[in-house]
């Protein structure tokens, strides 16, 4: 069945090879990364110029968006009921068609990447890079999780069960990447899919569900809603034919979630309070650029951005550090992605609760580095701020703000540095900036976190190099790591049984 009322598609960018696509060798061996667009050339740059001057004007996903609007009870019934009988259909056509469909679905992700990164331009404020770097994410997400999916029958001689009805719950910050991560991987199973768009972003998703149907997804197999959140959203998620939610959010949503109900068998994805540790022997401007990014990339909106920065000893003693901190930091343009030239785009909504807190207060003996402003006329448009003197145990140092705001705080020594990296609910990502293999080697044992990285950035996780997902309250109900080698056994059950005579 076609899609209709697609707007005009933007046209592809000039491929080349600007991200690095060597693969480690355990894994899914035909895998390999999708590369990002490369913007130094400038047709690429003229094309990004052309996605977001359309962002402005067109309705990509508007059309999907309307038509399917759950309206009661007695709609969101058929629809699950419908979804489970089209499943068993879509489980038996086996792992190697519905892999062959997944990569397709690869190739339509990627003959979209335009639109899809206009659309989440306009809904989310995303810069092209931001964009561009997820739409990589989903298409890789299509090729990996097919070729997961050929491997899952039998594994240590029990049998998969795949769940036939997963509801998908994603967040607003990654529109794209999140949703199609999550959607695909159930669909690799064999599960049928109901995915319930953020509220925020309705129409990225619905870019990206577009996509897969193209690629011959069935319609009824994979279901995309929005739902006015209240009483639909939670029959949806307690009605028992639901085997599974994939929730990324936040940890109080996915407490929620199990309020509604308490055997909900769910794999979430929750918040973070990250930071990277900077000590005396490693390379500064590489620590500061990494930090400014993994700080202020999408305005600070993401689970595994660094919200904190450990200075070690010296570092924090010399005025080096913070002022080209600083230096970076204020040379980043704000506004809204419409000028190619904004590196950090705004923030979802005007700050409310805890995020105009962070913005506006500062906790005992802190100070601004570089304190935040509003700009301009729009109440989303923010530069970014950065706090000094952030103590252990202090307000800042426990929570997650989703906003443009690091915190610097001032270690004794690494092991000091590693336990307030530690000290708190959360173990998603975790940096350290160091040259010296020893104090490397000693934090790759002691922090507490799913992902670590090493003279990177904390954002920005790549399908099958970093498998994505956290410890304690950054995560509930699984330890399943996205873009992983095992994600997809997490997505059904498992059967230990005799020889099929
Ligand atoms: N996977 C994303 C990242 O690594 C976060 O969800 O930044």
């Amino acid at each position: 069945e076609s899609v209709k009322n697609l707007d005009e598609t933007v046209p592809s960018p000039h491929r080349n090879q600007n991200r690095l696509t060597e693969t480690p060798s355990a894994g899914t061996d035909s895998f390999a990364n999708t590369p990002d667009t490369d913007p130094s050339t400038s047709e690429n740059r003229e094309w990004g110029r052309l996605a977001l001057s359309r962002s402005i004007y067109t309705q990509l996903g508007a059309e999907t968006v309307r038509s399917n609007k759950l309206l009661g009870p007695a709609n969101l019934e058929t629809l699950i009921q419908e979804t489970c009988a089209a499943a068993q259909a879509w489980q038996a056509r086996g792992s190697d068609v519905r892999a062959w469909i997944l990569h397709e679905a690869a190739s339509a992700l990627g003959a979209r990447r335009g639109d899809l990164i206009s659309v989440m331009a306009a809904e989310a404020g995303k810069t092209i890079a931001e964009g561009d770097v997820e739409v990589s994410e989903a298409i890789d997400f299509a090729n990996y999780y097919a070729e997961s999916a050929r491997r899952l029958d039998v594994v240590d001689g029990a049998e998969f069960q795949p769940d036939r009805l997963t509801v998908v719950t994603p967040p607003w910050n990654f529109p794209v990447a999140i949703p199609a991560g999550s959607v695909l991987a159930a669909l690799a199973v064999g599960s049928g899919v109901i995915i319930k768009a953020a509220p925020q972003t309705p129409r990225s998703a619905a870019v990206m569900v577009e996509a897969l149907w193209q690629a011959g997804v069935p319609r009824d197999v994979l279901r995309y809603v929005t739902i006015d959140e209240g009483p639909l959203s939670k029959a949806l998620i307690s009605h028992s034919d639901v085997d599974r939610v994939i929730l990324t959010g936040a940890w109080e949503t996915a407490n929620l979630f199990r309020s509604w109900r308490p055997e909900l068998p769910l794999l979430a994805e929750t918040s973070g309070k990250n930071a990277i540790i900077v000590t005396p022997s490693a390379d500064l401007d590489l620590a500061v650029a990494d930090v400014v990014k993994s700080a202020f990339g999408h305005a600070g909106q993401k689970c595994s951005a660094a919200s904190l920065v450990i200075l070690v000893g010296s570092v924090g003693h010399s005025e080096r550090f913070r002022r080209q901190l600083v230096d970076a930091a204020s040379s980043l343009r704000v506004g809204f992605p419409t000028d190619p030239e904004v590196a950090m785009g705004p923030i979802i909504e005007p700050p409310l609760g805890k995020l105009a807190e962070g913005l506006t207060t500062l906790g005992r003996g802190e100070t601004w580095l570089l304190a935040p402003n509003q700009q301009g006329s729009d109440p989303r448009v923010w530069t970014p701020g950065i706090r000094d003197g952030v103590r252990p145990g202090s307000t800042f140092h426990g929570t997650e703000y989703f906003g443009p705001i690091l915190g610097v705080m001032h270690a004794k020594s690494l092991a000091q540095a590693i336990e307030w990296q530690n000290a708190t609910d959360y173990g998603l990502t975790a940096g350290i900036h160091s040259l010296d293999a020893d104090e490397v080697n000693t934090w790759i044992d002691e922090v507490q976190a799913g992902n670590l990285y090493v003279n990177r950035g904390t954002t920005g996780a790549i399908v099958q190099r970093q498998p994505f997902g956290g410890w304690k309250r950054s995560s509930v109900g699984t330890t399943a790591k996205a873009g992983g080698p095992n994600y997809l056994t997490h997505l059904g059950s498992w059967k230990s049984r005799p020889l099929r005579s």
